[in-house]
């Protein structure tokens, strides 16, 4: 079949970017977003690119190239399957947070809602690409919905998982290490992969069979985040060994079987996928019982919880054991750079584990909103919100301040006039480095006591 008109469900991250990329890859493709979250798709249509919900950087001109051309979003979600012959499903698949496989199996429910929406409303063929993350054999759930329930219409399941990464959603999307698409119907996928060859070359559009599509989604989150945990576990090592992580990371990262990226350490990784994704993997391990692959798998996340934990210990540790009415700042609180994703960030656990000692937390983040870093410590009590403040200003942020933490490792931050920020911060003026960001021998010179992950001073 050759496609001319797309619709998306779930505007979020991956839906907006990904169908953003599509569209302006291929002006004849009519591609239609659609998300329930009215003040979400009334953002993507906001004429001021600054208000899109997804901060990415090059995603504005992407966005004003298409929209209205041949990219529209709307909260007509009918009447955008009914037009579509072929429909990505993109909603949330969050960690299920009740009832069996509570904390650690996927919740289904959205993508479930979504299936029996299209099976209710479709009147002519379509295929239906899986590019939210889903266990290994959910196609056939959805397609055992779309078979029973459907008006004898033909349906297609196509897994086509997405890889980026937020910060740099734009450039993976442009340029993909590959497109993977698993899929039974030859035409089906067909029809798939002469979409993506519009930009992406032949020979990285990968297609298996669905499972394997499938699980190589999660297998491949679940390797990066065990690369970042492997890498902390050494972390804490360093620190008591007098090697330097960020030597050792180096030193391994040279060796072209083991290769350089994904070895920073850090304050513990974040994001909405990766915790989410290997327990995921965990529970589906453990349901055919295979308990020595889910405990292999479920250490990533036991060692990525413990150095979080462990960096707001030292803190406290390091302030005297006592960091009651203390100001401590933090810079940062996305999960990485260049987003205004906050989900999982170390930010929080961090934040949470230093109010609880009752500090008072300052927190500048050049794109996350205060009314965002608010929701995201919804679990304080009021008196424990009053410790909060948020600032527009790092210099006012770390002003009168005890100590600095710095969280995500926006550019930014290397840019500040650090001589002005110890001249009005308390003595002695610690900084806690979470990602190894700032140049240690700048900031010792100008008399911060300056404490890196990784390293002993
Ligand atoms: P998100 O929460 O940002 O967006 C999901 C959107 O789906 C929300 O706006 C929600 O309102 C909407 N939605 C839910 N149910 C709906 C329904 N029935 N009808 C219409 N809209 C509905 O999530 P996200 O970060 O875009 O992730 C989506 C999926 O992609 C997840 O499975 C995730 O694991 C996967 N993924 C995410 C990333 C990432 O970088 N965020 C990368 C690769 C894969
Ligand atoms: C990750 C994967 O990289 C994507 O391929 C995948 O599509 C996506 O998850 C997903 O499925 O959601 P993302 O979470 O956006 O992307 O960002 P990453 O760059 O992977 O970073 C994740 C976390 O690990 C961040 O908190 C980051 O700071 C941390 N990290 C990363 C480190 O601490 N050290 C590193 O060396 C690399």
């Amino acid at each position: 079949m050759k496609i001319n008109s797309i619709c998306c469900i779930g505007a979020g991250y991956v839906g907006g970017p990904t169908m953003a990329v599509i569209a302006q890859k291929c002006p004849h493709i009519k591609v239609t977003v659609v998300d329930l979250n009215e003040s979400r798709i009334a953002d993507w249509n906001d004429a001021n690119l600054e208000n899109l919900p997804v901060y990415e950087p090059g995603l504005d001109a992407v966005v004003a190239e298409a929209r209205g051309r041949n990219l529209f979003f709307s909260t007509d979600v009918d009447k955008a399957i009914d037009e579509a012959q072929m429909i990505f499903i993109s909603v949330n698949t969050p960690t299920k947070n009740y009832g069996a496989g509570k904390g650690m199996a996927a919740d289904l429910k959205y993508i479930e809602l979504c299936a029996r929406q299209i099976a209710r409303v479709s009147k002519q063929d379509k295929i239906v690409v899986e590019k939210s993350t889903l266990p290994v054999r959910t196609a056939e759930a959805i397609k055992n919905i779309l078979d029973h329930t459907g008006n004898g219409v033909q349906f297609q399941i196509l897994s086509n998982p997405e890889f980026l990464a937020e910060g740099t959603a734009v450039q993976d999307l442009h340029n993909p290490d590959r497109v993977l698409i698993g899929g039974e119907d030859k035409d089906a996928i067909k029809s798939l992969v002469d979409i993506y060859a519009n930009w992406v070359p032949a020979e990285k559009i990968l297609t298996t069979n669905v499972w394997s599509s499938e699980l190589s989604k999660l297998t491949a989150n679940a390797f990066l985040a065990q690369r970042v945990s492997s890498i902390n576990a050494i972390s804490e090592l360093c620190e008591k060994t007098g090697a330097d992580v960020s030597e050792v990371s180096k030193a391994i990262g040279m060796d072209v079987r083991i290769g350089s990226k994904f070895l920073k350490a850090s304050v513990g990784f974040g994001g909405s996928c990766f915790q989410k994704d290997i327990l995921n993997l965990v529970y589906i391990a453990k349901s055919y019982g295979l308990h020595e692959v889910a405990d292999y798998w479920e250490q990533v996340v036991i060692m990525n919880d413990h150095q979080k934990n462990r960096f707001s210990r030292n803190i406290v540790q390091t302030l005297y054991n006592t960091i009651s009415g203390k100001k401590i700042t933090l810079l940062g609180w996305a999960f990485k750079k260049d987003t205004n994703d906050t989900r999982e960030s170390a930010a929080i656990n961090i934040a949470q584990n230093l109010i609880a000692e009752q500090a008072k937390i300052a927190v500048y983040d050049p794109k996350v909103s205060e009314k965002q870093i608010k929701e995201d410590l919804i679990s304080l009590d009021e008196n424990q919100l009053k410790l909060i403040q948020v600032n527009q200003d790092p210099y006012e942020a770390c002003h009168n301040s005890h100590a600095i933490a710095v969280l995500t490792e926006w550019d930014e931050f290397n840019t500040y006039d650090w001589q002005k920020i110890y001249n009005n911060m308390l003595k002695p003026a610690f900084i806690f480095d979470g990602r190894n960001l700032l140049d240690k021998k700048q900031m010792t010179k100008i008399g911060f006591t300056y404490i890196a992950v990784g390293s002993s001073n």
